[in-house]
């Protein structure tokens, strides 16, 4: 089954179960400032949802072309894109959980109406239920009565509550998972299910969400005046497992510009970065989006320069851009004919973005080259203004290197700057990839009481091995040797989220390297600190310690700025290092 058996097959089976099928939505969300991307099929129906009817009636279906960048860090692995198309059908107020379930079953298993799919490698997730929301036993006794055996349903926390946005329309989630293992893995505790979702032994195939409730600025005010359904079928996962592939890479969805990529580059996760990131760069060009230095534009730059910096030579010739998007509009020349019809405008774009970035590059490697082994942020800030270097390249080079770079200095040489300029706000900077310096600062401040967070309901051993903030989200790794249960998970959110809300004052002190090591405060293993050292502690009008850590800043001066913490994403990092993705929403 190629990708366009797979989306008409999905189609075809809601057609005839009563739903009109739409067509994709743009990219670009119509009269949303609130989202640079659409990134769900069901962004372009939530005023209808709201509203509680479409024109086009109560059951809906669509293909849907989406971005989602938040897990721009995984591109590279076997699953994730930064541009999918998700498959979805859709209740206004029509029914409910059991035919969602039941109708997500025959699909996914029937062999003459859909994918043939073997309920022996299924595996489904429900809602375990929190403060204001019911534990979700009505989906377990749906999903019993199609067949999966109760021990292969689990319920999580958390990840079985999906909502569209701060604001918007959110629920209760079922999701299913397939086993992609060639022996088959059987019978699995809920432990060993999750351990193997995180090693992508299973993947996750197919979402359902029971929308009854309405969230308003991160919390739930009420219900909705319909119960609705809304799912979430992400094509490329779907095409990988029909088609036996190992990752979303070797699909027809990607095969051909991965052919192309191979060619430009012998490291795989850079051939998938590539791909990944030209796909999506054609599909944004097309939607009307043009590389610039803020919001949607910015994406776009960004992506592009990352995927240039992905080849061996760190350019692209005509040649290769005509045949990379050659080879994305030659996929999707049925579907999306409109990527044909503008190709000449696509190649021109990616060919100024190239020009552009192949001038600052060469020089700029040149300048970090000659700056030894441990670059200082002032050295980061100059490559960044000076020669247009985005940071995230210099951290790159530098590892590949064994070059230690300061990046939370470089991230205070930012924050001067933004304040002496003044366009903080605008975001813009000269060689365009200044992120949102205040949202980074914020994160730096989120990051310290995590690593506090996580020594009170873990224990005092835990020490941090790394970091990394961008100004999207954190991420800290940290010696632990397991993955943390739901409840230790909300137990250090909770503890994030008590300090901001008491609003406690973060002080800067700086002090020779001994005093701060006395005291005790946290620094990094393996990071050379200098002999005067800076120390950032949160503390209460008591002199309770919460947080010390050598740091360069910069923070916010009290935590109440903050906004709500929220871990996105647990993994593993390395053998006892566990890596934990966070927010501030
Ligand atoms: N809107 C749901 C999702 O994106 C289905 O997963």
């Amino acid at each position: 089954m190629n990708s366009q058996d797979v989306r008409e097959r999905f189609l075809d089976f809601f057609a005839k179960r009563e739903h009109a099928v739409l067509p994709s939505a743009s990219l670009v969300p119509e009269n949303d400032p609130s989202a640079l991307f659409t990134t769900a099929g069901v962004q372009p129906l939530v005023p209808y949802i709201l509203q509680g009817s479409h024109p086009k009636g109560s059951k809906l279906a669509s293909v849907q072309k989406c971005v989602r960048t938040t897990d721009i860090d995984d591109i590279g692995d076997k699953t994730h894109g930064t541009f999918f198309e998700m498959l979805g059908n859709w209740s206004i107020g029509d029914y409910f959980k059991e035919n969602a379930i039941q109708w997500s079953f025959e699909l996914l298993t029937s062999h003459e109406e859909g994918f043939g799919l073997d309920i022996d490698r299924l595996y489904v997730t429900v809602f375990a239920g929190d403060d204001n929301v019911s534990r979700d036993t009505d989906s377990v006794d749906f999903w019993k009565k199609t067949g999966i055996p109760e021990n292969r349903i689990y319920f999580l926390g958390k990840d079985n509550f999906w909502s569209a946005g701060e604001s918007g329309p959110s629920g209760p989630s079922t999701e299913m998972f397939y086993d992609l293992t060639e022996e088959g893995l059987g019978d699995l505790t809920q432990e060993q299910f999750e351990k193997a979702d995180e090693s992508q032994k299973v993947v996750e195939i197919w979402n359902d969400v029971f929308m009854e409730y309405l969230k308003k600025d991160g919390e739930i005010v009420g219900k909705l005046s319909n119960r609705n359904v809304d799912t979430g079928s992400g094509l490329e996962r779907l095409l990988m497992v029909l088609q036996k592939k190992d990752s979303i890479f070797e699909t027809d969805l990607f095969a051909p510009v991965m052919d192309c990529a191979k060619t430009l580059t012998n490291n795989v996760r850079s051939q998938r970065i590539l791909s990944d990131h030209i796909r999506t760069a054609t599909f944004m060009i097309a939607d009307g989006v043009r590389p610039s230095n803020t919001d949607k534009g910015y994406v776009l730059r960004r992506l592009l320069r990352r995927a240039i910096f992905h080849t061996v030579n760190k350019t692209l010739t005509t040649g290769d851009i005509t045949a990379l998007t050659g080879a994305v509009s030659g996929i999707y020349s049925q579907q999306y004919p409109d990527i044909t019809a503008q190709i000449v405008i696509i190649c021109s774009e990616i060919e100024k973005e190239v020009e552009k970035f192949s001038k600052t590059i060469a020089l700029g490697i040149k300048q970090l080259e000659k700056l030894g082994k441990h670059i200082s942020g002032t050295d980061a800030f100059i490559l960044f203004t000076t020669y247009g270097f985005p940071i995230e390249m210099t951290e790159e080079i530098a590892t590949e290197k064994g070059i230690i770079v300061d990046r939370e200095s470089f991230d205070g040489e930012l924050k001067k700057h933004q304040e002496q300029s003044r366009t903080a706000s605008a975001g813009k900077f000269k060689g365009g990839l200044g992120g949102n310096s205040e949202q980074i600062t914020k994160l730096h401040t989120a990051h310290h009481l995590l690593l506090a967070g996580l020594q009170q309901v873990l224990g005092k051993e835990v020490k941090q091995k790394g970091s990394n903030i961008t100004d999207e989200r954190l991420r800290l790794d940290f010696s632990f040797d397991r993955k943390l249960t739901d409840e230790e998970k909300s137990q250090v959110e909770k503890f994030v989220n008590d300090r901001i809300k008491e609003g406690h004052k973060v002080i800067r002190k700086e002090m020779p390297k001994e005093e701060a090591e006395k005291l005790g405060a946290e620094m990094e293993f393996g990071t050379k600190y200098a002999d005067i050292v800076s120390v950032y502690s949160i503390e209460d009008e008591n002199g309770v310690v919460y947080s010390q850590e050598f740091c360069g800043g910069p923070h916010v001066e009290n935590t109440k700025d903050l906004g709500v913490f929220r871990i996105k994403k647990q993994e593993s990092s390395s053998a006892g290092v566990r890596r934990i993705k966070a927010i501030l929403e």
